[in-house]
């Protein structure tokens, strides 16, 4: 149907043969998109043109376009789904295949004139898509065919890259030593000739990992366990890294001041891609691998997480990326955490070696213990005569220039000493005295007139000095 319409329109052309002219030569990169200009040859807006585009010999147009309808396209399976008009009526080829290099034929008309232009199809062969591992040369080739054409070509590079090119009859070379992030990205190899430029185009892919932090990563026994990171610098896919030669990775630790080898703590499985625990005690916690997160995390905060970890991935041909990664852990030890009344209590905010002179420590004693600290290096802390509202949480602030890095905190128990309870024996004792005293005195005088009067009634019978004279007890009958 198609067909027949398309050739309808060539038997109503009014006939007039087209002028002798010379084919034109157009680049194309096989996997990029083309686009064969069309030659404007009338002044005509695009809307009033018929334009037919063919291949070869194949009398069925591949694509074609009249007035007032959207272009239509052709049958053949080979180029159906490729083939489209720009909106200056231009035939674009996208993606161009192996077997597309052949001739290309644009047929236009307006009613009155016909115009018939040739096109040929020739390769620049440059791979469309590179991945290097960090600290690769790369080489990158742009090749013409056939040799005997002498284009001109420039290399167009990502920004701030430096390379040699070098150009070998119909290959025309770039290369750069010791590929890092800043390669990654769109290379260009412009090819003109006879007025006609191709962009050919690779896209390059560095595999590296993201930059570690100059700092350790600081956290306390009483935080909970901090990310320990490792990421690729670009979102790659795991097939891409298959593909790049990846042969594996792992998460080594070497524990702060050992001298032993690092424990491997964990091992990059690659089919599926996944992270295998080889160290049970030192358990690292990890994510699924389904992006760019190559970061684990320790189960618990402790001292023994303090040291050096590192992340690597293996590569064919003992090439190897790796990132290092330093944890600090803050903890606070007390001279005595649990003591009585009147003692003197030292607590140490310490990284398990002496702190760095550029670290800071602020002291944050709990609230009710009303005390103040100065800012500054008071360590260790020394509170003297400690009183039962000095129990609570004592906080250590680790700072650099002002900003917090980490803090840990111990839980001070400050209770009333023995000597306290000596004292309430003293004080009972004293208090039973004090009360006894005047009991005693006071029985004591009751006590002392009735003896006299006793010792006078012996000397004296007549006179009797009691009160009471009836007072049975004390009269002998
Ligand atoms: C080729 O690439 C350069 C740089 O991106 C651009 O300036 C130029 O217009 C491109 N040429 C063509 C024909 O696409
Ligand atoms: C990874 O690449 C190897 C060859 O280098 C291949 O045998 C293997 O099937 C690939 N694995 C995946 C998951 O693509
Ligand atoms: C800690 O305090 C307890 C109770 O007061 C005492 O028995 C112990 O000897 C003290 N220890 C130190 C190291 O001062
Ligand atoms: C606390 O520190 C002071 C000096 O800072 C020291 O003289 C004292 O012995 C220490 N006390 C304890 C219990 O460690
Ligand atoms: C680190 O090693 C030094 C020297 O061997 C030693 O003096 C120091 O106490 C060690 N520190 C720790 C936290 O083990």
């Amino acid at each position: 149907m198609l067909l027949s319409s398309a050739l309808l329109l060539l038997l109503v052309l009014p006939y007039s043969p087209a002028e002798a002219e010379q084919e034109k030569v157009i680049f194309a990169q096989p996997g990029n998109s083309v686009t064969i200009p069309r030659i404007q040859v009338w002044e005509s807006e695009t809307d009033k043109l018929y334009v037919n585009w063919y291949v070869s010999t194949v009398t069925e147009p591949l694509v074609w376009k009249t007035p007032g309808a959207s272009h239509k396209t052709g049958t053949e399976p080979h180029w159906k789904d490729r083939v489209s008009v720009s909106k200056d009526l231009s035939l674009v080829i996208s993606p161009v295949l192996e077997h597309d290099f052949k001739i290309f034929r644009c047929e236009q008309h307006n009613f009155i004139d016909k115009k018939e232009t040739i096109y040929k199809l020739y390769p620049v062969i440059m791979p469309n898509t590179l991945t290097l591992i960090a600290g690769d040369s790369l080489s990158l080739s742009c090749e013409v065919k056939p040799s005997t054409f002498r284009p001109t070509v420039n290399w167009i590079v990502p920004q701030g890259i430096s390379c040699d090119s070098q150009e070998n009859e119909n290959k025309y070379t770039v290369k750069a030593n010791h590929v890092s992030d800043k390669h990654s990205g769109l290379w260009i190899c412009s090819v003109r000739h006879d007025g006609h430029t191709l962009n050919a185009t690779t896209v390059v892919t560095i595999i590296d990992l993201s930059t570690s932090p100059p700092d350790p990563i600081y956290t306390s026994i009483t935080s909970s366990p901090p990310s320990i990171p490792c990421s690729l610098s670009s979102d790659i896919s795991w097939s891409v890294l298959n593909g790049s030669g990846l042969q594996g990775g792992s998460w080594k630790f070497t524990p702060f001041n050992s001298s032993d080898p690092p424990h491997t703590l964990l091992i990059l499985n690659l089919t599926p891609p996944s992270w295998k625990v080889l160290n049970e005690d030192r358990f690292l916690e990890h994510k699924t691998l389904n992006n760019r997160d190559l970061s684990v995390k320790s189960s618990q905060s402790s001292v023994k997480n303090r040291g050096t970890y590192t992340c690597s991935l293996h590569f064919n041909g003992d090439k190897k990326l790796s990132r290092t990664v330093q944890l600090e852990v803050l903890e606070v030890l007390s001279s005595n955490s649990s003591t009585t009344e009147g003692n003197t209590v030292n607590l140490t905010c310490t990284l398990g070696s002496p702190l760095p002179s550029d670290l800071e420590v602020k002291w944050i004693a709990p609230q009710n213990a009303h005390r103040i600290f100065p800012e500054g290096h008071q360590n260790p802390l020394s509170i003297p005569a400690v009183r039962v509202q000095d129990s609570g949480d004592w906080k250590c602030e680790l700072r650099k220039n002002q900003t917090l890095l980490t803090s840990a905190v111990i839980a001070l128990k400050i209770e009333k000493g023995p000597m306290d309870a000596w004292l309430i024996v003293a004080l009972s004792s004293a208090a039973f005295i004090f009360i006894l005293l005047p009991l005693i005195t006071f029985i004591i005088s009751q006590l002392i007139p009735t003896y006299q009067c006793m010792k006078r009634r012996q000397r004296k019978t007549r006179f009797c000095c009691c009160k009471n004279p009836q007072g049975k007890g004390f009269y002998k009958t």
